[in-house]
């Protein structure tokens, strides 16, 4: 391992974080001091895990996916550690900014953008003019011009591959994304007459492994291939194609970037191995080919903040029946939706704790199926997982939370959002408070409030 910001070892700076690497004791004192459902999120670990994917990728721009997790705490720890922002609305846009990032550190990834995301970007570039909006449809374009705006655009591609951990993060071939790649150059070059192309951008999906490596390849390597074309003269043939309306620019673009999107996976499985992220990288620049003065950039999200996050929850019931033990928390598909979306694993831990019960060292372990306190049936964490016998009162650890946990969290069956806190160094500080039932009224009352505002609050 590379020295990149102070992180100098493989000792100092694992590649992997597992659930049985935190400290129990610590984890029990965070859940009696802030209770439960509680995220904790440890900004060391996002440090760590920057300075890895920068280690792997030194030559290249690396922009954290925002929608990962959109804490102030992790975005300012992120923009510190030299990795830019990529936004996928005007609020992560807005977030970004608050938590530092400059225009030049944002990139704006619109997908199907509402119109009041539109005039509150092209309102943010007339101040911050380096930031980039990336687009993937021609109406997204005219959309922009018509607000006047003619500055730094990426163009968004579908490279027709597509991979990731589950079909509904399977991007990369999917319709609603990115422009056709057989139409690509010709829109990039179009679009050039009318914005300054900067960049062209793909994105597989999510939650890429080794077995993925070979699709990442191809998504790649069309990449390098239309960068290629772009940055060289039109071709007579295309110039001839669209002369009728002589709307293209056939002079080499001078494209400043590549961006290959983001997706790296992290082991949830005690057993996976990690992703190899030297060979990601070495396979991506293979990949890429010979692009003189075009950079390359990556998008990771998952990767910068999973394993740096955990969610404690409390059981409250503890339910035999004759097919299995059914083991009640406090927190449900509310507050960690994956497994009611993807069936996506997540480590689970027992911490103890329960009054007279035995350390989990001493008890047998057991089959449980994880439920949470949401009427749905699909609101599990887990079936048939082996853990030591929980009792009520216990505390369990979810882990690998950090990533797409709090971030898709919900007020669902009238649950208030639980509480984060984040860690660095010794110290924990709360980030998030708890909600509170007040707050799950909170714009019903605004609505009255603001009867007389035909927006409906839209400002
Ligand atoms: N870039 C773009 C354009 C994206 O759409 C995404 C994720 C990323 C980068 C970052 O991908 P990552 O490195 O985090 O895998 N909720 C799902 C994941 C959805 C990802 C959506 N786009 C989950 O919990 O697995």
């Amino acid at each position: 391992m590379t020295d990149v910001d102070g992180v100098a070892s493989a000792e100092a700076n694992p590649v992997t974080r597992r659930l049985t690497d935190w400290d129990r004791a610590r984890l029990t004192a965070l859940a009696n001091t802030y209770g439960t459902p509680l995220y904790v999120q440890d900004l060391d670990r996002v440090r760590q895990n920057c300075a890895r994917m920068r280690s792997a990728f030194p030559d290249a721009d690396v922009r954290y996916a925002v929608k990962a997790h959109t804490g102030r705490a992790v975005l300012e720890t992120v923009r510190e550690a030299g990795l830019d922002a990529e936004c996928a609305s005007a609020g992560e846009v807005d977030r970004a900014l608050t938590a530092g990032f400059t225009g030049e550190r944002v990139h704006y990834t619109a997908v199907n953008p509402p119109a009041r995301d539109l005039d509150r970007v092209v309102d943010i570039a007339a101040e911050a003019p380096a930031m980039t909006i990336t687009l993937g449809a021609v109406d997204t374009l005219d959309r922009l011009t018509e607000r006047g705006y003619d500055g730094r655009a990426c163009l968004r591609v579908n490279p027709g591959v597509g991979a990731g951990h589950h079909a509904k993060v399977r991007t990369g071939a999917a319709p609603k994304f990115g422009i056709p790649y057989d139409r690509a150059e010709r829109v990039a070059r179009e679009a050039a007459t009318r914005v300054d192309v900067v960049g062209i951008h793909a994105h597989a999906g999510s939650g890429i492994d080794a077995d993925d490596l070979e699709d990442h390849r191809s998504l790649v390597s069309r990449m390098g291939s239309l960068a290629r074309s772009l940055t060289a003269p039109a071709t007579d043939e295309l110039a001839a194609d669209s002369a009728d309306d002589g709307q293209i620019v056939t002079d080499p673009l001078a494209l400043e970037y590549v961006d290959v999107g983001g997706g790296f996976g992290v082991p949830y499985r005690a057993d996976e191995p990690p992703l190899d992220l030297d060979a990601v990288a070495e396979a991506t620049r293979d990949a890429l080919g010979v692009l003189p003065g075009v950079d390359l950039a990556v998008e990771p999200g998952r990767y910068v903040v999973a394993d740096a996050g955990v969610l404690l929850t409390r059981v409250n019931t503890v339910k035999p029946t004759a097919s299995e033990v059914v083991v009640g928390v406090d927190a449900g598909m509310t507050d960690l939706l994956r497994p009611a979306m993807y069936d996506a694993y997540h480590p689970i831990r027992l911490l103890g704790g329960a009054t007279a019960a035995p350390a989990p060292a001493d008890r047998e372990s057991t089959s449980v199926t994880v439920a949470g306190p949401i009427c749905e049936t699909g609101d599990v964490f887990c079936r048939d997982r082996r853990i030591e016998r929980p009792v009520r009162g216990d505390l369990l650890a979810v882990g690998i939370t950090g990533a797409y946990g709090y971030e898709m969290a919900s007020q669902y069956n009238s649950r208030p959002r639980s509480a984060e806190v984040a860690l660095a160094g010794g110290d924990a500080r709360l980030v998030r408070r708890r909600e509170r039932h007040a707050d799950l009224t909170r714009v019903e009352r605004d609505a009255t409030a603001d009867a007389d505002d035909e927006t409906g609050g839209s400002r």
